[in-house]
């Protein structure tokens, strides 16, 4: 028997596509604005006209102005027929300008520049054993990801996930040694290195640009003396650590499971692992529609984070949105006693995990 086509539901479908199309060039216009430093400018100096804002950035007029008219359509830019002027609002303003604001995104559209930029390779690992290492994408990936989680851990990271955890917060106040695992540009250490001076930080990640990059930002926040950064596998670092982190990036290992063990046997007596995760619902039918995130996290987890756990020794392919059951199935195959949600946000799940 055919299906008959409902074409009240045809013409929603089309617009759900429009809609998905629209998102997609403005997070491109996003990107550019970020770049081009159009929204800084627009902040710094208020209202003002497409040629101003051209002139006062260096870019083209014309095309400033068609970029304007473009995020004033989507609702993003404020526009003023009577002086043909231009204003971004305070939200905008902490949303697209202020890289201090916990609510800035902007720059995390450099992310789904990587997934654009780096289709032809991730369609050659859909179509061959699934593998594309995390080095192997467009550097706009590592920057993206950066920015991407990066005000959620100035925001949280020392204020509300690490004092929920079972005496670290006075551990790390006194002087502890804490390792981050799979650091990335080192926001979450340079985080933590603020925050707790009287501590070390040691960040570990695979990939030897991202560590060059994160001892960098170690530098500009003033907490080298009291940071070190190192290419380093999560099942190859050494050291005895009170508190180790993952911070997004477990479900991006090809081994988490040797991860978690590995981390087990690198923690002092007393020690605790700080996982923070992408947020999931552990029922998957019920994740596909109540989880808001959950769209974007899993295109993120097919094209960046299964594609590099696929190209690692193991390949166990957790995904992005693994959820806390089978989480804590990981951390209790590797030998933990106590596993437990300690708090969360529309994007992360934080847990702890202690031997
Ligand atoms: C999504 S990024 C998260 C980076 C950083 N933690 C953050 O929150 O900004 C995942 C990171 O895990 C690193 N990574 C992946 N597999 C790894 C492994 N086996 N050992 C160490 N780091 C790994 C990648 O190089 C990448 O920097």
């Amino acid at each position: 028997m055919t299906a008959t086509m409902d074409t009240t539901k045809l013409d929603q479908f089309v617009g759900q596509m429009v809609g998905n199309m629209t998102g997609a060039a403005v997070c491109a216009g996003v990107w550019l604005g970020d770049s081009l430093g159009l929204y800084r400018a627009l902040a710094d100096a208020g209202p003002q006209s497409s040629d101003v804002l051209g002139s006062s950035t260096g870019c083209n007029g014309r095309l400033v102005r068609e970029w304007l008219d473009g995020q004033a359509a989507a609702g993003l830019i404020e526009y003023d027929p009577a002086t043909d002027t231009y204003e971004l609002s305070p939200e905008a303003t902490a949303v697209l300008a202020d890289e201090t604001s916990p609510a800035f995104v902007a720059r995390g559209m450099n992310t789904l520049a990587a997934m654009f930029i780096d289709l032809a390779a991730v369609e050659e690992a859909f179509r061959s054993d699934g593998a594309m290492s995390w080095g192997d994408h467009h550097p706009c990936l590592f920057d993206g990801t950066e920015w991407f989680f990066r005000n959620g851990y100035r925001a949280m990271l020392t204020t509300e996930w690490i004092p929920a955890l079972d005496g670290v917060d006075e551990k790390l106040t006194a002087g502890a040694r804490v390792a981050d695992i799979g650091c990335g540009h080192g926001a979450s250490s340079v985080v933590l290195a603020e925050a707790y001076p009287a501590s070390e930080v040691h960040g570990f990640d695979l990939h030897a640009p991202s560590v060059q990059v994160a001892e960098a930002r170690a530098a500009e926040a003033g907490v080298s003396n009291r940071t070190t950064f190192t290419a380093a596998d999560a099942r190859g670092y050494r050291g005895l650590f009170d508190l180790i982190c993952f911070f997004d990036c477990l479900h991006d290992m090809g081994d988490p499971l040797g991860a978690a063990r590995h981390a087990r046997e690198q923690l002092a007596p007393g020690g605790t692992v700080l996982l923070v995760e992408p947020f999931a619902l552990d029922d998957r039918t019920e994740n596909l529609t109540e989880n808001p995130m959950a769209a974007l996290l899993y295109h993120a987890s097919s094209t960046l984070c299964t594609p590099n756990s696929l190209s690692q020794e193991v390949g166990c392919g957790l995904g992005a949105q693994a959820g806390e059951v089978r989480l804590r199935e990981v951390f209790t195959q590797a030998g933990y006693s106590t596993f437990r949600r300690v708090a969360q946000t529309p994007l992360n799940l934080i847990l702890e995990a202690k031997p």
